[in-house]
């Protein structure tokens, strides 16, 4: 018996089932643990002879399951480590990472900004009335200012696509009672041809301050003030140039001094006409306040030195890789 147990021992093929056979032999219960149970109905001599013959074949039996069981161990430990193998030479997967737009970057930094210093976001639609785009802004129709702006009508319909982000003065400033700070930023549309500097649809940001007691240093000040952070540079000289628009007055238009020492436009602005405060039904005498408008393009062009405009609409992948950003900052 002692023979046919080893072999099975030999040939037991996984830890369970070597395991069981342990349990069969060396159990509580155990084949041999019952042999050794016997001894106590023997004589002394017997018992001595039997109890030692028993040992001996207890010993080599845990002795074979032992180094089964080693060599079982091993073989699955070897089967996992080849299975499990990875090849360390191949190159890796490529991951797209997406990027930050500049014209999102742009918007997100400049909203950032002015938010620190108490102004809130508005937006208004891209499909617009003449009395938003135009009217309440103190451009009537047959002004010059009118036609200068290449408008896209809208066909079936008096609406327009609004050709600056103007309108939302007019609609957040008859929705909300003054003091108020606000930027708005957005498409605008313009049937400009499309060149290195004009395409159909640009952006705009629009801000504008309405409290009593504000004036025209409030203005410098504020731009002063932003230009030099946006390009960060504290020495950066401006230029206010006398300008107009209508729905300022008066208007200035705002040059910064670049690396060559030419003068660079980067925007628009003045005190709010007074007709304009009336349109949206505020008392002039009472509220004053300044409005600035700008081109996104523009000033991203200027700050990260691009000089054509089309790519910002074109999806190119790798044009967005080189002048994406990789988190909003
Ligand atoms: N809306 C003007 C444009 O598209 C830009 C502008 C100029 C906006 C002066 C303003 C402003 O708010 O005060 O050319």
């Amino acid at each position: 018996m002692q023979q046919e147990w080893l072999a099975k021992i030999q040939a037991s093929e996984s830890l369970p089932a070597l395991d069981e056979l342990r349990v069969h032999l060396l159990g509580k219960n155990g084949l041999i643990t019952q042999q050794l149970k016997t001894l106590g109905s023997l004589s002394p001599d017997e018992r001595k002879a039997k109890g030692a013959e028993i040992n001996v074949i207890k010993d080599q039996i845990s002795q074979e399951i032992e180094q089964k069981k080693s060599f079982l161990e091993d073989q699955a430990l070897e089967l996992r480590l080849s299975s499990e193998k990875i090849d360390i030479t191949l190159p890796a997967r490529p991951e797209n990472e997406g990027k930050i737009h500049p014209l999102s970057k742009v918007i997100q930094d400049i909203t950032k900004y002015f938010g620190r210093i108490g102004f809130q976001i508005f937006d208004g639609p891209h499909v617009e009335s003449q009395e938003h785009n135009f009217d309440a802004l103190n451009i009537p129709a047959h002004h010059p200012a009118r036609q200068s702006h290449d408008t896209f009508y809208v066909s079936g319909s008096d609406n327009i696509l609004r050709t600056q982000t103007s309108p939302v003065q007019i609609r957040t400033l008859r929705g909300h009672k003054p003091p108020i700070r606000f930027l708005a930023p957005g498409r605008v549309f313009r049937s400009d041809a499309l060149d290195a500097t004009h395409t159909p649809m640009f952006h705009q940001l629009e801000g504008v301050v309405i409290e009593e007691g504000i004036n025209f240093s409030h203005l410098k000040g504020t731009l002063i003030d932003f230009c030099r952070w946006f390009f960060d540079d504290a020495s950066m000289n401006l230029r206010f140039r006398p300008s107009f628009f209508p729905f300022t007055e008066p208007s200035a238009e705002v040059d910064i001094s670049w690396k060559n020492g030419k003068w660079l436009e980067v925007l628009g602005c003045g005190m709010i006409h007074p007709t304009v405060l009336q349109n949206c039904g505020i008392d002039p005498s009472q509220f004053q306040g300044f409005a600035f408008g700008m081109g996104i393009e523009r000033l991203a062009m200027l700050k990260y030195g691009m000089n054509d405009i089309r790519p910002f609409y074109e999806g190119d992948t790798r044009w967005l890789d080189h002048y994406g950003f990789r988190s909003a900052s």
